[in-house]
């Protein structure tokens, strides 16, 4: 049945949403207490926190990015997609995949290496995934019958092709050598220094050229669609898709600052993560050109509302990307504290989030003729940016009090042995100043579960049909 695929693999994205979001305030709530659960294994911190990361970015956010793209290829090549029966056997399969993927997670079988946590059967798995949806789109692709390729699709198909070389190499599985290693000790090949530098290139990669990209080839389409203007600049759009290809892969060692590293990589990094400013802007530009005249849409549209507060949350995340993280001086301070777990929210739960959930509010109606209130749209998107804004206000200050106190140095002389000390503040301390912050995360991460659990039954809620038009000339 047409759409089939990108209805389930948007379902399927919400129920990974909610399950995976829950699990974070499991671990939100072990910041206070931490001896809570403590004698289950499978529930300790270090299994449920990267159940909670893998969930969100490979089941909600990367499977309601394959859903919307289903949807919106073919619209934009003029075609049908080329198998709606490969599509829903991809989703069943990825499914399959994430349920494996948290018992290996809750048994403690893992990489241990930050987003590429998971052993490498399940890598393999993924790489298959990425290989299914590959030759169901580029065989959508050859049967175009779009003379124009819109910007959305520069995006997207860039994103298929550089997402799984980025995942392989991330994972350790690009050269036959290295996977035989990763194989022998089920963990990645790489060692001591190469090994974080690899690990940055590919925890920053696949946010910059799967995360990022496929997000803004959503926005890009839904733009003119909701706001009934024609974009602003499709030459801008190719201004920030090629600099976006060139910059992002270089940036990924500024995560590493103060780091065992090379030097010269970390400021090679440091150039390239400012001339993102690039690819950021233009696309701002277009966003905000694109919008003129028409923001009042904002209030009639609860897809209206999560694309373009997206938007801004977009320009927030780029612009504290790279003039705080990514500068060697603000670094100092906020590195390793939770500012950074409040940018990276800002990015994957504020931007990308909001881009998806924009996206699913837009296709929903067309996919199943079933309009989601707009009353609870309305409630859906105010709850979860309360609860976001609590969310991520309370890291910064946290963290930016936490990275002053670590750097905090005092010096004592004592003159009656000529003895000089350096005395910082103990660190206990500053892990006991962060609780208040932790029960604001608490409070701000149920208000936005709530939301999502709320907006999960109303997908499944038999809404009034509606007769719903396809702008598409538009583009
Ligand atoms: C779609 C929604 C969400 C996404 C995409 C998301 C994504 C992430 C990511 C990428 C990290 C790793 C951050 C880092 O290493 O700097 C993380 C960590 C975390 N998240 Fe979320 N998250 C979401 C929602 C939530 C919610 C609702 C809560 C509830 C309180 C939550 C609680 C946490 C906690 C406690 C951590 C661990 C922080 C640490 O280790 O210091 N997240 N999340």
């Amino acid at each position: 049945m047409k759409d089939s695929a990108s209805k389930n693999f948007f379902l399927s994205a919400v129920v990974w949403l909610c399950v995976a979001t829950t699990a974070g305030a499991i671990v939100a709530f072990k910041f206070v207490y931490p001896d809570w659960l403590a004698p289950y294994s499978w529930l300790t911190f270090g299994r449920l926190r990267p159940i909670h990361t893998n969930g969100v970015l490979f089941g909600w956010l990367s499977m309601a990015y394959v859903g919307a793209m289903f949807y919106m290829i073919p619209r934009l090549l003029k075609t049908d997609l080329w198998s709606e029966k490969l599509g829903n056997f991809t989703c069943l399969l990825w499914n399959a995949t994430l349920v494996l993927a948290v018992i290996s997670l809750s048994r403690g079988l893992t990489q241990g290496v930050e987003y590429a946590e998971l052993i490498w059967p399940i890598d393999l798995l993924i790489a298959f995934l990425f290989i299914l949806i590959n030759i169901n789109l580029w065989k959508t692709f050859i049967t175009r019958r779009a003379e124009h390729l819109y910007i959305s699709l520069w995006y997207m198909y860039a994103s298929l092709l550089w997402t799984p070389l980025v995942f392989l190499i991330g994972n350790g599985m690009l050269f036959p050598i290295t996977y035989a290693g990763g194989i022998a000790s089920m963990a990645t090949p790489y060692t001591g220094v190469n090994h974080a530098a690899v690990n940055w290139f590919y925890g920053h990669n696949i946010i910059g050229l799967w995360f990022t990209t496929v997000g803004l080839g959503m926005a890009y389409y839904l733009l003119p669609k909701i706001t009934g203007n024609a974009i602003y600049s499709h030459r801008l759009g190719m201004v920030g898709f090629w600099t976006i290809a060139f910059v992002y892969v270089w940036t990924g060692q500024h995560h590493l600052l103060y780091g065992p590293g090379p030097q010269w990589l970390q400021t090679v990094s440091i150039v390239f993560s400012v001339s993102l400013l690039i690819p950021v802007y233009t696309v701002i530009r277009n966003f905000w050109g694109t919008l003129e005249g028409k923001w009042h849409i904002f209030f009639e549209e609860p897809s209206a509302k999560f694309l373009i507060l997206g938007g801004w949350w977009y320009f927030l995340t780029c612009t504290q990307g790279i003039f705080s993280n990514a500068l060697r001086p603000i670094s100092k301070i906020v590195h390793f504290t939770n500012w950074v777990v409040g940018h990276a929210h800002l990015a994957v739960l504020g931007a990308f989030t909001y881009f998806s959930i924009a996206a699913i509010y837009y296709c929903w109606p067309h996919i199943t003729g079933r309009e989601i209130s707009k009353k609870f749209g309305s409630r859906h998107f105010w709850l979860t940016t309360l609860g976001l804004v609590i969310f991520m206000v309370s890291l910064w200050i946290g963290g930016l009090i936490q990275g002053t106190l670590w750097n905090y140095k005092r010096i004592e002389v004592d003159f009656a042995t000529d003895q000089v000390q350096i005395i910082g503040i103990p660190f206990i301390q500053t892990v006991l100043m962060m609780k208040p912050y932790y029960w604001l995360r608490i409070v701000g991460g149920l208000m936005i579960i709530v939301a999502q659990w709320e907006f999960l039954y109303h997908l499944f809620k038999k809404e009034k049909a509606t007769e719903v038009e396809e702008k598409g000339a538009l583009l």
